[in-house]
């Protein structure tokens, strides 16, 4: 049943209750012709791929997109000027030198196509008077599954097996995995992502240990059991990070805390990179401190994520000695990839976009 009908005559358009519209069409089709559809706004999106544009596309309504593939940068700031607002994601750095570029090309606003905004100095921008805006929450489920896919993947070594049996070895030799039931599991924050994640843990009837600044009152009821950071970090058979990445929580993960942890803990990372001292877990990778390690973010990112490097030399000898562990699964930041999380991604930035220009006050605001 079709309750409203789009009408589009010539470049206006207007959406119209059925009824109305099959009663009045005369009458109607005047008025639709004084309303122009004007573009709004004209905003550049950097670092863009096809699904970016392929959401996007379906929800804009009155701005003017344009979209660049390159990240912005020094080489690529001069792509903004006559726009009113960029579009970015996590690995487009916007330092004070590029923001004060982006004033001079008359940028109002940066509209952050994700949660985190640690790529942005927000000083620069407020004294640049350019407002910034983000999408708070898009799917927390997204990630906190991806992060229990890492778990499982890495635990029942799911992608040896997938191998192994297309090549005909349906041996189970060195696939001995353990139960989850049972198992402590550490988590470093529980905010949104943090939150969904202690709730698909306690349902695979593991304790669920967390460190947070703020206990979550709905978790503590649930039996989530709120600790000091070191008593998590002893206690935990795995541990997932799910804070920000802030000037407390960089390099979180280091050769102390490391330590602290039990023999062959799994660790997991989805949140933001630099919360892991990259040297120092390969160190406890070596001495085999660390069992597992499952990764979705890393530290010198945004020269490989979501790129295909796979007919070059890779320079990041970093990443290469991770890849070459056996207890070791990446992915390239793709927690946050469901078809809900990307729509809510497109529809939070345009429904930032259309408030600023509005002049409403923006909820989704960062400064
Ligand atoms: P949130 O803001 O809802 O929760 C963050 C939690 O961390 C809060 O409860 C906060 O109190 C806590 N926290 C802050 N500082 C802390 C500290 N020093 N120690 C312990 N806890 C601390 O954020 P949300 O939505 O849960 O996202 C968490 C992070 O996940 C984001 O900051 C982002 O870096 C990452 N993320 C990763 C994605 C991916 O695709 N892999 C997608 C979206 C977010």
């Amino acid at each position: 049943m079709i309750d409203m009908i789009l009408m589009i005559v010539g470049q206006g358009s207007i959406i119209l209750p059925k009824k109305e519209y099959n009663a009045t069409a005369v009458k109607i089709i005047s008025i639709i012709l004084v309303i122009p559809n004007h573009k709004s706004m004209k905003i550049a999106f950097f670092s863009t791929k096809s699904y970016d544009r392929e959401f996007f596309n379906h929800y804009v309504s009155t701005h003017e997109i344009i979209y660049f593939e390159a990240r912005l940068g020094s080489q690529t700031v001069n792509l903004t000027a006559g726009c009113d607002a960029v579009c970015v994601f996590v690995n487009d750095r916007l330092n004070a030198a590029i923001i004060g570029e982006l004033k001079k090309n008359g940028i109002k606003l940066i509209a952050l196509r994700c949660a985190g905004f640690n790529n942005v100095d927000l000083e620069a921008a407020k004294a640049n008077n350019i407002k910034v805006v983000r999408v708070p929450a898009y799917s927390p489920h997204a990630v906190a599954e991806h992060a229990v896919a890492l778990i499982l993947t890495l635990n029942r070594k799911t992608h040896k097996a997938y191998n192994r049996v297309r090549e005909g070895n349906f041996s189970l030799e060195r696939l001995t995995g353990f139960d989850l039931y049972g198992r402590t599991v550490g988590v470093i924050g529980t905010g949104k992502i943090g939150q969904a994640f202690c709730d698909i843990m306690l349902g695979f009837g593991c304790r669920v240990l967390a460190f947070d600044l703020l206990a979550n009152r709905e978790l503590t009821g649930k039996g989530v059991e709120y600790l000091p950071l070191i008593d998590v970090l002893q206690q935990s058979d795995i541990i997932s990070l799910h804070c920000p990445l802030n000037e407390q929580t960089k390099h979180i993960i280091n050769n102390q805390t490391l330590q602290m942890m039990k023999d062959g803990v799994m660790l997991i990372n989805t949140s933001r990179g630099a919360l892991i001292n990259t040297a120092d877990i390969i160190g406890s990778l070596k001495t085999g401190k660390v069992g597992y390690l499952g990764l979705d973010v890393y530290e010198q990112e945004e020269k490989i994520f979501f790129k295909d490097l796979s007919e070059n030399v890779i320079q990041d000898d970093m990443i290469m000695r991770l890849i070459s562990f056996p207890n070791v699964l990446i992915t390239s930041h793709q927690g946050f990839f469901t078809e809900e999380a990307l729509t809510q991604i497109a529809q939070t930035t345009l429904e930032n976009a259309d408030a600023f220009e509005a002049g409403l006050p923006l909820k989704n605001a960062v400064v």
